[in-house]
């Protein structure tokens, strides 16, 4: 129902958190000394067409932690949910609230999704002239989301439209909050 907005969100959040944790975790990981031997970058500085194919920006460490983590709180998410269905039901008055069921396999294919989506959307910046790091408004916002909804649905078949909209329209919006707060921190170099 068009009143149960809220609801809405809260189920595609639920959903889609596996890619938000694969997507924020590289970033996070690239400042950690002890992992700077798997800090390469997986083009292996290789070029396509005289520009390289995704840049030093995208690393095997990113890949590798970003996938382990999505993974693992999609594995915690799984275990949580009862109790996170009736925590949230008891915080919105009572209201009957089902959260979509998450699983070990679609945490994994919605990580990977989102890391390959953002590879793709490298790419496409590389081919494009930006170098790494320049702005692609809304792309570097929605790559993650669109591989992650694309893998899931090419490997389990299944996809909810309404649940995939709501995401277009707060996905940007959370993402450049995030990027803000984590710019503020020093931890990027730029706020998007
Ligand atoms: N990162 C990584 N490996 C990945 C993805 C991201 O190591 N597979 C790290 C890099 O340190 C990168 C940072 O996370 O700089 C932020 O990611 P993102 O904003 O997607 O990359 P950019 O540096 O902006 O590069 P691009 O222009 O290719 O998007
Ligand atoms: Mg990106």
């Amino acid at each position: 129902m068009i009143f149960d907005m809220d609801l809405r969100v809260i189920d595609a959040l639920w959903f889609i958190l596996p890619a938000y944790f694969a997507n924020s975790i590289p970033v996070n990981v690239s400042k950690i000394k002890k992992l700077e031997w798997l800090g390469k970058p997986i083009d292996g500085g290789r070029e396509f067409l005289g520009e390289r194919i995704f840049g030093d920006g995208k690393t095997w460490r990113g890949l590798i932690f970003g996938v382990g983590g999505g993974t693992l709180a999609g594995l915690i998410q799984q275990n949580i949910h009862l109790d996170a269905e009736l925590f949230l039901s008891s915080i919105l008055g009572n209201r009957l609230l089902t959260l979509p069921q998450m699983t070990v396999e679609l945490a994994f294919i919605l990580a990977l999704g989102a890391l390959l989506g953002d590879l793709v959307a490298s790419f496409i910046k590389r081919q494009s002239g930006l170098k790494r790091g320049d702005p692609a408004p809304l792309l570097d916002q929605l790559d993650f989301v669109f591989g992650a909804v694309f893998l899931s649905w090419f490997m389990l078949y299944k996809i909810d439209y309404p649940r995939f909209y709501v995401l277009m329209v707060i996905t940007p919006v959370i993402h450049l909050l995030g990027n803000i707060i984590a710019w503020m921190l020093k931890l990027k170099k730029t706020p998007w």
